[in-house]
């Protein structure tokens, strides 16, 4: 039996990806490339949804650095594809017709959209961000995908995904296929670290809540040591009396492997300090390689610009063939 082919996608919107984008996107990815025929993407189209780059080389930048540090965290471009969003025309072109699938009623109730329109002020809001969900359904069926790995954040916008395939064979005959519904990843959401109610997020985090993978050592160490804890001095994961805590010991039991119930005992009686500085050497390990390799790999731009290069051109063969028989299926002309 052949491999379950997975899609997933991360924007380019930062400077640095953040420890809850590294597990809860980034350390799975790396895992399911083994196991899953893998494509994996640098969604810049996505990235310009809420605002406009302030200026071309930021967003230039921000795409390198993204895929150097997929590549950099473990993703191996000869063992899945890794490639820029906007290298592969056929994700706008499909996006176009399955819009044209889509009711504007529907798209209204998209929840993502209604937060973020919110947070920029209503009239701010792009036509690009009410048709996301529609460019990411996109995304998804260009590759005849099985399943896609997400946060819970994205529930919807999968939902929506299946529903268009659904029916666009139903108007067309089979055509696409339909992913499978949405699976709760095994890491369960980081949290901000001075804000334990909210998940840790580049638009929603201050700097201080949020520890970043290209961080240098010192302010991550930093970071961890004023992390919000809460009342009392017992390092033990309790949910509602001890959110930051509760976190804290997530972030260190994910990237260390050692249970939380391990942890709780090592650490039975030591308070918050000692915690917090072993967790804090825990997070620069991690990332201190991640970060050279990153580097070394943005120092040669135009072998990674070749990488990219030649993952386009994969993922292209593939999404190509997709959209010929999408073409076909409602009619229009072929060029040749
Ligand atoms: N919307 C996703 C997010 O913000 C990113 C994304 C775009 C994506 N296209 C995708 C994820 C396709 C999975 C599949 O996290």
């Amino acid at each position: 039996m052949s491999r379950p082919r997975v899609f997933s996608g991360i924007q380019p919107t930062a400077d640095s990806f953040h420890i809850g984008n590294y597990l809860g996107a980034l350390r799975q990815w790396v895992a399911m490339q083994d196991t899953c025929d893998a494509v994996y993407c640098v969604v810049d189209l996505h990235a310009i949804t809420l605002s406009m780059p302030e200026n071309a080389a930021q967003l230039r930048h921000r795409t390198r650095v993204a895929a150097a540090q997929l590549i950099a965290a473990g993703l191996d471009p000869d063992r899945c594809i890794v490639f820029v969003q906007s290298h592969v025309p056929e994700h706008a072109e499909l996006t176009w017709m399955l819009s044209c699938l889509t009711g504007f009623g529907e798209a209204s109730r998209m929840i993502q959209f209604k937060d973020k329109s919110v947070r920029g002020g209503a009239d701010s809001a792009s036509v690009g961000l009410f048709t996301y969900p529609i460019l990411m359904a996109a995304d998804i069926l260009l590759y005849d995908t099985d399943q896609v790995p997400v946060g819970e954040d994205q529930r919807q916008h999968l939902e929506l995904t299946r529903t268009l395939a659904q029916r666009f064979n139903h108007r067309f005959g089979p055509t696409l296929v339909v992913p499978g519904p949405y699976i709760l990843p095994e890491v369960a959401r980081i949290a901000d670290l001075q804000d334990p109610s909210i998940k840790m997020s580049k638009s929603a985090s201050s700097p201080q809540g949020l520890v970043d993978v290209l961080e240098d050592p010192a302010a991550i160490r930093k970071k961890i040591s004023r992390a919000v804890t809460d009342a009392g001095s017992e390092v033990r994961a309790d949910e509602d009396a001890k959110p930051g805590v509760t976190n804290l010991l997530r972030i260190y039991s994910a990237l260390s492997g050692e249970s939380i119930a391990a942890l709780e005992q090592r650490y039975a009686g030591s308070g918050y300090g000692a915690f917090k500085s072993d967790l804090g050497e825990v997070v620069v390990d991690t990332f201190a390689p991640v970060r050279e390799r990153t580097e070394k790999l943005l120092a040669d731009e135009a072998e990674l610009d070749a990488i990219l290069a030649a993952g386009a051109a994969r993922a292209r063969g593939i999404a190509s063939a997709t959209l010929s028989r999408v073409r076909d299926k409602i009619g229009f002309l072929s060029p040749s």
